[in-house]
């Protein structure tokens, strides 16, 4: 079964750039009206137990361009939201589509859902990792650098999510990463060993640090995020607090290569992680970033369905 859950275990190094191309390939099909029904009558259940704009309009949208269907099933208002095991959920939605897309809060729940079911399953997003989110980035450094291998990504800001994949992707990659973060909240050793691990094969460098001028220091890509998750709303004012000197801004911007780009997976907050002036200047690529989330996604579905 191809499942798309956790960066490291699910996509290999070569398979990165198969799926990459296949990425390309849907863009320009879907730019030039080049019809892609790839997943004919198939159809995908996502469920969400976390709010989205960008995942859950990609994915639909993505399902139906391949020629299949999506149904959105919010945690309002299936079972799931009623205490339903997700075993059950699993076994019944094996019985009636042919793959599912989860976001939500606890990791284990998706690893769960594809050992009790018998269908793909699709990671949109957890506490601890944001697989479909690396795709559509990748996708946009390679755009717009031409190539990734050999170049440096900084992330500035919490130790959450999208940092705990951004170190898996760029590993795969053969991309240099720097993460700074506050020493209470840096990613989980997990994260730094097995990105580490693939940088000893693909040759790239992983960098750990407190100092956001360190970790910026000519990267190609300076990469933001917000500093108060989905479910961490409570903590907000303690959070501000911490991640003050962690915003992206026209200084830091300084310290990184002249040509570097600024990307950030959305929603942004601008005067907090990011400010105004970076986020809507001309290095910005967070649009084109969210757009690509639609090829990259389509890619990972064509993936996980054909291949299944
Ligand atoms: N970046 C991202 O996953 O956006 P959504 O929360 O809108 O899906
Ligand atoms: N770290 C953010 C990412 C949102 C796409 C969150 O989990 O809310």
């Amino acid at each position: 079964m191809k499942h798309y859950i956790d960066f490291h275990e699910d996509v290999g190094i070569e398979e990165l750039d198969y799926l990459l191309d296949i990425a390309a390939d849907m863009k320009a099909k879907t730019k030039a009206g080049i019809e892609h029904h790839y997943l004919n009558g198939k159809t995908l259940a996502m469920i969400f137990t976390k709010s989205s704009t960008r995942t859950r309009v990609s994915f639909e949208v993505g399902m139906y361009q391949l020629g299949g269907a999506a149904l959105f099933l919010s945690s309002d208002d299936i079972q799931i939201g009623r205490g339903e095991p997700i075993s059950d959920t699993a076994k019944v939605l094996s019985g009636m589509v042919d793959g599912i897309m989860i976001r939500t809060f606890a990791h284990q729940d998706v690893v769960d859902l594809a050992k009790y079911g018998s269908i793909p399953v699709i990671n949109g997003l957890t506490d601890d990792q944001h697989p479909t989110q690396m795709l559509a980035d990748l996708l946009t450094i390679k755009e717009q650098k031409g190539t990734l291998k050999g170049l440096k990504l900084a992330y500035i800001g919490d130790g959450n999510n999208v940092a705990n994949s951004l170190l898996q992707a760029c590993a795969k990659a053969g991309m240099d990463i720097s993460v700074a973060s506050p020493k209470s909240h840096t990613c989980p050793d997990k994260y730094v060993e097995q990105a580490k691990k693939d940088a000893a094969i693909t040759g790239s460098k992983i960098v750990m640090t407190e100092d956001p001028y360190v970790a910026a220091k000519d990267a190609d890509v300076l990469y933001a995020d917000t500093w108060v998750s989905m479910g961490q709303e409570d903590e907000k004012a303690e959070r501000i607090k911490i991640f003050k000197d962690y915003q992206i801004n026209s200084d830091l911007m300084a310290t990184a290569d002249k040509d570097a780009i600024f990307l950030h997976c959305l929603p942004a907050y601008r005067g907090y992680e990011v400010t105004e002036d970076i986020i809507d200047g001309p290095r910005s690529f967070v649009f084109e970033e969210a757009e690509n989330r639609l090829h990259a996604h389509k890619a990972i579905l064509v993936n996980c369905f054909l291949n299944s």
